[in-house]
Formats: C-alpha cells, structure tokens, sequence
C-alpha cells in the first residue's frame, strides 16, 4: 500500500515552481543520462512511425522537442500537460514552432478515441499518481485515444534488480537528490517529494503488470544504468 499523497494540486503546484531550473537540475542529478535517455525514448516512439504523435505530461517539452525532430513532413506533434507554466518553458524551445501544445489534465484527453498513433511519456508517470489504480486508469485514457496497434513509450526512473545497488540508488536520492535538487531550483518541496516517490515507484516487471492490465499487449522494457530508469514499450491491440 502506497500512501504517499499526490493529488492533482500539490503537482500543480510544485511544477509552477520550477521550471526555469527544471531541465538544469535534472541535468545535474543524473550526471546528464537523462539526455541519453529522452532521446533514446524519442527514437523508439518515432520509429513506430504514423501521422500523430503525442509526448503526454511534457513539461518543459524536451522529448518532445527531440519527437519533433525526427518527425518526418506531414506529422503532428503534439504535447500535452496541465501547468501552463512549464508549457511556457516549453514553448520557448526552437522546436516549439513544429508542435502543438495542450494543456490538459492526460486523465481525460481531449481526443477521440483511436486517433493517435504514437504516446510518449518521459519521468512523469510517477507524478500521474503511484496509486496502482488511477495509474491503470490513466493508463486506459492513453489506450482509448490510441489506434489500433499504436505505440505506447514509457520513460520512467525504476527498480535496479540488484539489491545493493537498489540500496545504494535509493541512497543516493536520500543524500544527493533531496539536497543537491532542492539547493539548485530553490524548491525544497519539489525535490521532497521525488526523493520520496522515487524509492517507491514500481519495479520494470511490476509496471508490465500494470500496463498489460491497463489493456495493453506486447508489453517489454530495457533497463538503463542497472535498472534505474526503465523504457517500456507497449502496444493496442491491433484488432
Ligand atoms: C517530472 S515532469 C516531466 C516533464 C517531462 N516529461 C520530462 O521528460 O522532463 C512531470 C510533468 O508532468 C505534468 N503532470 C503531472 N501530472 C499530470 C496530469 N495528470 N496531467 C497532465 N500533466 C501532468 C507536470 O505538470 C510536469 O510538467
């Protein structure tokens, strides 16, 4: 049972704090893996291919800065997240030109069902909720919008396998991230919660689990740096 508060305000609110320093601070805390990481996501999502391609809860937009550079003449990216603070972060991007921004709560998605072909979604899961049930419910939104045989790409900090080294991970949120993260943006209350929600997020296997009872098929993932983040592939159905 997890019971770490996460409600829709408190997100909000700790977003609107930060993101002039949000991207920087990432940066910094995971010695720049992060950038490897958006991009490699980007590269999978593109890769499916299709006309309309949306990076969910996008923040300061760099994945889907990074979609839209590889979005080949006559694709629609969009991006979507509910605090128009980091959209305007977001819109400050080169990239900005070429997609469209929305701002939406992703638990209910203004788009029709089965009209999108690729969802991205890039270490944000976790604030969607760590609740299982409202992330299988979020989960079900991407499907609905999804068409058949659509791409869903999830970008996510998650569980070494290992462990020590998952002890030592977790160390290092408590010691560093906590301190370090706080100290750069000035948000104490942001960097609070990620060092207390990321020890607590699920494992790469449990997360299958969820997706796959979501609705999803063909669930698979990959593992970067001993299992502390996880991309995870899956798919609609395709009938
Ligand atoms: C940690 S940031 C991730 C931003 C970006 N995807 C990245 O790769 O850095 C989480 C973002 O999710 C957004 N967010 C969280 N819950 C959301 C929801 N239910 N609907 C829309 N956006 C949400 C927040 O506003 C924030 O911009």
């Amino acid at each position: 049972m997890i019971t770490i508060k996460s409600n829709t305000n408190f997100v909000k609110r700790i977003f609107s704090e930060v993101p002039e320093t949000y991207e920087i601070t990432n940066h910094v805390l995971t010695l720049g893996f992060d950038i490897l990481w958006r991009k490699r996501a980007a590269g999978i999502a593109a890769g499916h291919g299709g006309k309309s391609w949306v990076d969910m809860c996008t923040g300061t937009g760099e994945t889907a800065a990074y979609l839209s550079r590889s979005a080949p003449e006559g694709t629609k990216v969009m991006a979507v997240d509910f605090s128009p603070e980091m959209l305007i972060e977001a819109r400050k991007k080169p990239e900005a030109k070429q997609i469209e921004f929305i701002i939406s709560d992703i638990k209910e998605l203004p788009f029709p069902d089965a009209s999108i072909d690729v969802i991205s979604i890039s270490f944000a899961t976790r604030n969607i909720n760590l609740n299982k049930d409202i992330l299988i419910k979020s989960f079900k939104e991407f499907y609905r919008v999804l068409k058949p045989g659509g791409l869903f790409v999830n970008l996510e900090t998650s569980q070494p396998s290992f462990i020590l080294i998952r002890k030592l991970f977790h160390l290092y949120i408590k010691l560093f991230v906590k301190h370090v993260g706080s100290r750069i943006s000035g948000s104490k209350a942001g960097y609070s919660y990620l060092s207390k929600t990321i020890p607590k997020f699920y494992s790469a296997p449990e997360l299958v689990d969820i997706l796959k009872v979501a609705g999803f098929q063909e669930v698979t993932f990959q593992q970067m740096l001993f299992g502390v983040a996880a991309i995870h592939q899956a798919y609609k159905n395709n009938s």
